[in-house]
């Protein structure tokens, strides 16, 4: 079978690596893909923002199976496109993608279906604005309702200031894009999980627990990030706690997103807080993580592309998804300026020697090919993702990797797992 992957990340680096590994597996072809991606797969341009221009690569290229990478796609409709033109996809249609495409959608769906989640207010006018905000005390989270690239999310320490952010995401002044709605919430403090499931519509089937690292500086300080490292532990949650999240989040979402004509086939991606109230929805994702998928799917030991079909066919329940037990951890090395702005085109180095490391995986997140020599291409460039049998072991190894590893002004956070590894001294 030909796989056709959307997306230019670390994530689909790490789909496509572990599509390629499927005996089921043929040909990967990745749009528009990286550097990286091209050592492994053939790429082909496209542009993620185009609708049109994804169905066409997928008309022309065939594929058996097409895997959406981002969730800009998916909140354009390209999973309906897809199928409508008989091509086989897996993610969520446009409408199930408003989990994650709507916060407001989410919010209101989560309140529907009594899911754990912070008190919230959606407001659409400064008037309502004004009311949400003088009933909150802060720290009081202001979320813009549209997708935003992690930016979306602002925590104002005064009424004040949350007023003047809901009012810079209406008008347009914080994001460029003017939001129709804003979330203003209530502020949860405790320790951040990744749970992440499969789902075809009705079963749902949990990938291991991942905790990732949003801030760009050691100890969880400065700006939020894409994430600049993860590790999994079969440790990370408790058998009670994972069950009780499976029972009382994952389940639910997927029932409701059934009962209300909309199936959720595709990854759920549960951002939780853990609370001294239990673990409550920060957000839903429509999508695999990134880096948390480097990081999971080097822990896989099943076949990848036979649990997506299985999700498409319906018959995830009767499917086994199978892990290496112990850890894995992935450090991301970026680009000096990130997350603000940066430069790219700088030669790479020390690609093979970092790889060489056991249970090493380097997986490119923003690179390119320039002749013969990959270089810079992104804000994060690189995640060097390791598996042992132990996460000190895993971060040894992914330390030892990126350290092989030079561009100019290449930064990573020395810390990744540092809560992780306080929890067990
Ligand atoms: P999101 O874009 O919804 O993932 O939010 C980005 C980050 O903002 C989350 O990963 C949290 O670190 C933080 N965040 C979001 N909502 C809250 C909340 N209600 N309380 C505290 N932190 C939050
Ligand atoms: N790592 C966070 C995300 O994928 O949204």
């Amino acid at each position: 079978m030909k796989v056709l992957i959307l997306g230019s990340g670390g994530r689909e680096h790490a789909l496509a690596w572990a599509v390629k590994r499927s005996e089921k597996v043929a040909e990967v072809v990745c749009a528009p893909g990286n550097g990286g991606m091209a050592e492994i797969a053939r790429c082909v341009p496209v542009d993620l923002k185009n609708l049109d221009g994804m169905v066409r690569v997928a008309l022309d290229e065939q594929p058996g199976l097409t895997i959406v990478g981002p969730e800009l796609p998916l909140s354009l409709g390209i999973v309906d496109a897809l199928q409508e033109r008989g091509l086989r996809v897996f993610g969520p249609t446009k409408a199930a993608a408003m989990l994650e495409s709507s916060k407001g959608f989410a919010k209101r769906f989560l309140q529907r279906h009594n899911i754990p989640t912070a008190n919230y207010a959606v407001c659409t006018t400064a008037d309502e604005l004004e009311k949400a905000v003088e009933i909150f005390h802060p720290p009081i989270v202001v979320k813009a309702d549209g997708l935003a690239a992690g930016k979306g999310v602002l925590i104002c320490e005064s009424r004040r200031t949350a007023m003047e952010a809901a009012q810079g995401l209406f008008t347009g002044a914080l994001l460029g894009e003017a939001e129709r709605q804003v979330v203003i919430e209530e502020f949860l403090a405790g320790d951040e999980i990744s749970f992440l499931c499969l789902s075809d519509g009705k079963s749902v089937a949990p990938l291991v627990p991942a905790q990732d690292h949003k801030r760009i500086g050691e100890g969880d300080t400065g700006p939020n990030t894409g994430g600049m490292g993860v590790y999994s532990t079969d440790t990370l949650l408790e058998p009670g706690m994972r069950e009780w999240i499976l029972h009382h989040i994952a389940e639910p979402t997927i029932q409701g997103m059934a009962e209300e004509d909309t199936p959720f086939v595709g990854v759920l991606y549960c951002g939780l807080m853990m609370t001294a109230r239990g673990p409550q929805v920060l957000e839903f994702n429509a999508r695999f993580g990134d880096p948390e998928t480097q990081a999971i799917l080097l822990r896989l030991e099943s076949d990848l592309v036979e649990a997506l079909e299985a999700c498409i066919d319906g018959r995830l329940a009767q499917t086994e998804l199978r892990w290496f037990q112990g850890a894995s951890a992935c450090v991301v090395a970026s680009s000096s300026g990130y997350p603000g702005s940066y430069k790219t085109g700088y030669p790479i180095s020390g690609l093979s020697a970092a790889a060489r490391v056991p249970g090493v995986q380097v997986f490119h997140s923003g690179s390119a090919q320039l002749g013969n020599q990959i270089v810079t291409g992104g804000g994060r460039v690189l995640g060097v993702t390791a598996v042992a049998a132990s996460l000190e072991e895993a971060l040894d190894r992914a330390y030892q990797a990126v350290a092989e590893i030079q561009f100019e002004g290449i930064y990573y956070r020395r810390d990744i797992g540092h809560r992780a590894l306080r929890r067990t001294l």
